[in-house]
């Protein structure tokens, strides 16, 4: 398919998405040696971030089996996309997509129902620059909020929302049907929206005792 890039340029960044793969691919252990090359990749990666299409299905549903114990089948996917306020998004390097999230429209907030990068990207600044994405939609008169709920043990996700200025305001007991775990509604809010409820001490105190 001809993109209007020129060959060499082209090839040089398929080599690029390579090297960012392996990067990404390498134990977490395996990362402490290499941290100053990962940053110096990372600062590379810039993903296209665009709506979900049919076609993407196969690479999403890659990364969702990948990603999760429980994970939602294509008719998860599809029933909830046709929901008038979901709406499906990706990224993508070149045209491998990396990472997606499915969020739904309401009238205050923007809701997250599901989102991951895949395995040998992460850590690599897309999950961010996603959510960037979706932060850059609120608006102070209307849309002031992003909220999703994270499994209790999932921690990595935890630390990546906390890292984005996310806060857990609520626990909610027994929310998954599938283990009866736990989950931590945490949202993201605008800073001039003040409707943040104050009692949130001993959550945070949860989350962050995760963290040692
Ligand atoms: C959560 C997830 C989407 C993050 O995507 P990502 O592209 O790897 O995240 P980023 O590279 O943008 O990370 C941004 C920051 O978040 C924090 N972070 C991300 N992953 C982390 C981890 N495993 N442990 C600790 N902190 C983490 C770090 O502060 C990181 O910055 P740094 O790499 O400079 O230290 C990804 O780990 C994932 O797909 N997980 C599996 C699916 C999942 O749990 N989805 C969320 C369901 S609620």
């Amino acid at each position: 398919m001809s993109d209007g890039v020129p060959a060499k340029r082209r090839m040089e960044s398929k080599r690029k998405v390579r090297d960012l793969q392996s990067a990404g691919a390498q134990p977490k252990e395996g990362r402490c040696h290499s941290m100053t090359a990962g940053r110096n990749l990372k600062e590379q990666v810039r993903v296209h971030i665009r709506w979900m299409i049919r076609r993407d299905m196969p690479e999403v549903l890659q990364t969702e089996r990948q990603s999760f114990e429980h994970a939602w089948s294509e008719e998860d996917f599809l029933r909830c996309l046709r929901q008038r306020n979901c709406i499906g998004m990706v990224a993508e390097i070149e045209e491998n997509v990396v990472g997606f999230m499915i969020y739904e429209l309401h009238k205050t907030k923007l809701h997250v129902l599901n989102f991951a990068v895949a395995p040998q990207y992460r850590r690599l600044g897309i999950g961010r620059q996603m959510i960037h994405k979706l932060i850059a939609k609120l608006s102070s008169h209307r849309r002031t909020r992003v909220t999703l709920a994270v499994r209790e043990t999932n921690l990595p996700a935890q630390l990546f929302f906390r890292s984005m200025t996310f806060r857990a305001v609520k626990v909610l007991r027994g929310y998954y049907e599938d283990s009866g775990e736990d989950a931590f509604l945490m949202q993201y809010q605008l800073p001039n929206d003040t409707a943040l409820s104050d009692d949130l001490d001993e959550i945070y105190d949860r989350v962050s005792s995760r963290d040692d």
